[in-house]
């Protein structure tokens, strides 16, 4: 472990999807007030649940994270959400390119570099979510997948001295069971830190937060983190039961403290979480 890695604050993310309701944010902030961790943890409802978890959780240690941004700023977008709008409402960082968004809402590269950008502007923190799918894994070009995806996300970003997020969730991982093994992962997020080496300069690549994402529970979170290029977690499926998150941040917390990482350690900018 290097003197950079302490300074990289770790960070997990529930990320509920078109799922929850009433009692799922109830018995969630009922777990979480009052506990203190020495990791970053933000919770992506759907929208229409914003407003009332930013209430009830304004006075813990919990932010609140979209699953998506618009790429548009206003105008005649029915449906969308602007990244202004989600900064007004109390909203601290927004998922860009969740491989579900990519399949299924023919979200590509370069409306990923958009919403980085927006994001940005706006003073969230953008999480470039990347990753290849299983065709492309077994093909033998997961670093060419993950080339592409870097570098044509983050083409001519400005950032500013702001704050970037990566979260590498290969696609067969997500929702299987399947989780990328430590050493799967860590090998992907090395490679993903040369290549913000060379798109957006050492030191940034260094700052940055890769976070592992794909089947992450109670049992793998540890041994994922553990890893040195693995700055925090994504969380789907787990994050729906909150007693099953809560543990995950707690082992994150953990290891933080036996990692060394100070708290409020993160770079600081506009867009940091808390
Ligand atoms: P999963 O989902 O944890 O259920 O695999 C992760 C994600 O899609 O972000």
């Amino acid at each position: 472990m290097n003197a950079q890695q302490h300074k990289r604050k770790p960070m997990v993310i529930a990320n509920w999807k078109l799922n929850g309701g009433i009692d799922l944010i109830c018995t969630s902030v009922a777990s979480f007030i009052g506990k203190h961790f020495e990791t970053q943890i933000a919770i992506c409802p759907p929208y229409i649940y914003m407003r009332d978890m930013l209430t009830f959780l304004q006075h813990s240690e919990i932010s609140i994270g979209s699953q998506n941004v618009s790429k548009f700023e206003s105008g005649a977008y029915t449906g969308e959400t602007s990244a202004q709008m989600l900064k007004q409402a109390g909203c601290k960082l927004c998922l860009i390119g969740h491989s579900e968004r990519r399949a299924m809402f023919r979200e590509n590269n370069q409306s990923c570099q958009i919403k980085v950008q927006t994001a940005l502007n706006h003073g969230l923190l953008p999480v470039l979510c990347i990753g290849e799918n299983l065709e492309e894994r077994d093909a033998n070009i997961t670093k060419d997948v993950i080339f592409r995806q870097l570098s044509e996300g983050l083409e001519n970003i400005n950032l500013d001295g702001k704050d970037l997020c990566i979260a590498y969730e290969p696609v067969w991982a997500i929702g299987t069971g399947l989780a990328a093994t430590p050493e799967m992962a860590q090998e992907v997020h090395q490679f993903i830190r040369r290549e913000l080496a060379v798109l957006l300069g050492e030191a940034t690549a260094e700052r940055i937060r890769l976070l592992y994402g794909g089947s992450v529970t109670k049992t793998n979170a540890k041994e994922l983190l553990a890893q040195t290029d693995i700055d925090g977690l994504l969380v789907g499926g787990a994050s729906l039961d909150p007693g099953h998150f809560l543990a995950i941040c707690q082992q994150v917390s953990e290891q933080a403290i036996a990692k060394g990482n100070q708290p409020g350690s993160a770079p600081q900018s506009a867009a940091s979480v808390n």
